[in-house]
């Protein structure tokens, strides 16, 4: 079995991906500094210089990342004077003049988000995985993230009432009704583009470790095995973690080498089964001939 390669790399992603060549990563998928969050651990970015801050180093993505490859950025706009800040909605823009392809917006349901009140706006549960390409074909195994049916096959595709059949078919005489009996009897969907998973409680010694269940369905739905997955902002290192879980070669880049060494010893435990994936075990007739018992 092919050995899987994980690299952890200390230095600002900008200046560490200048080593790698051009389209080299399958997948990119991360969660950068938020601006202004944390800025007593890793430094925050000022809402107003985010977009300055961060285009940069999306062009060294853009140039590292396989044309069939995508991009995954996890990212959430916060508050600022009671109102939301548009650093978000102006990167996604500034991005696409860049060169990137917007296809697809995907919202991180925040399962097990804590309570709270404020006085202008509820808690938030949710954050953006923005999906950028660099272009319209990209690989996608839609398959590996395919969701049981569950209760709503059970009541929904039993109980099609009249009004649905005939809404549907009298648009299009051939469509509803024969799309639907599609789906009975099958086990499985495909998913929707929300997507809720718990954040991680556990305590990693970093303040914004995303949970891994976030960059394992993406590396499951944008990558094969043995692909490319970059996280130039690792953190502790989930994502590479992740990524040798999964069987897929991995790059993480820290800014800070406290993180970085931690990233180390997250994937130092899979060092294990990879070894163990390439071991040769000595035959009886070898150890015999060893002398050893
Ligand atoms: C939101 S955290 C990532 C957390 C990560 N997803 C995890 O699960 O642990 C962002 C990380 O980006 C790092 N960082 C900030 N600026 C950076 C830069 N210019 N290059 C590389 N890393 C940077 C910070 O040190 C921090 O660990």
């Amino acid at each position: 079995m092919e050995q899987i390669k994980t690299k952890i790399e200390n230095g600002d992603c900008l200046k560490v991906l200048k080593q790698y060549p051009d389209n080299f990563f399958n997948l990119i998928v991360t969660s950068p500094p938020y601006a202004d969050s944390r800025s007593k651990t890793y430094g925050g970015i000022k809402p107003n210089v985010y977009v300055e801050w961060f285009l940069p180093r999306a062009k060294e993505f853009l140039r590292v990342l396989k044309p069939d490859g995508t991009f995954i950025l996890n990212i959430k706009e916060k508050a600022v004077n009671g109102e939301r800040h548009t650093y978000v909605i102006e990167l996604i823009l500034a991005l696409r003049e860049q060169g990137w392809f917007w296809t697809e917006e995907y919202v991180w349901h925040k399962k097990n988000c804590f309570p709270g009140k404020w006085p202008n706006r509820f808690r938030d549960a949710w954050e953006r995985c923005l999906q950028f390409n660099k272009s319209k074909k990209f690989n996608m195994y839609q398959e590996e993230v395919m969701v049981p049916m569950g209760d709503w096959a059970k009541t929904r595709l039993k109980k099609l009432s009249n009004t649905d059949r005939t809404r549907d078919e009298s648009k299009v005489k051939s469509g509803f009704g024969k799309n639907i009996s599609n789906w009975i009897g099958r086990e499985m969907a495909y998913p929707t583009n929300v997507l809720h998973f718990a954040t991680e409680c556990y305590n990693k010694n970093h303040s914004a470790v995303f949970p891994k269940s976030l960059p394992e369905w993406f590396i499951k739905l944008f990558t094969k095995k043995y692909d490319w997955v970059l996280d130039p902002f690792v953190g502790s290192g989930t994502t590479a973690e992740v990524a040798q879980s999964l069987h897929r070669n991995s790059v993480g880049i820290d800014v800070l080498p406290e993180y970085c060494e931690l990233a180390k010893k997250s994937t130092a435990h899979y060092q294990y089964k990879i070894c163990e994936d390439q071991a040769e075990y000595e035959t009886n007739k070898q150890r015999k001939n060893s002398g050893v018992c």
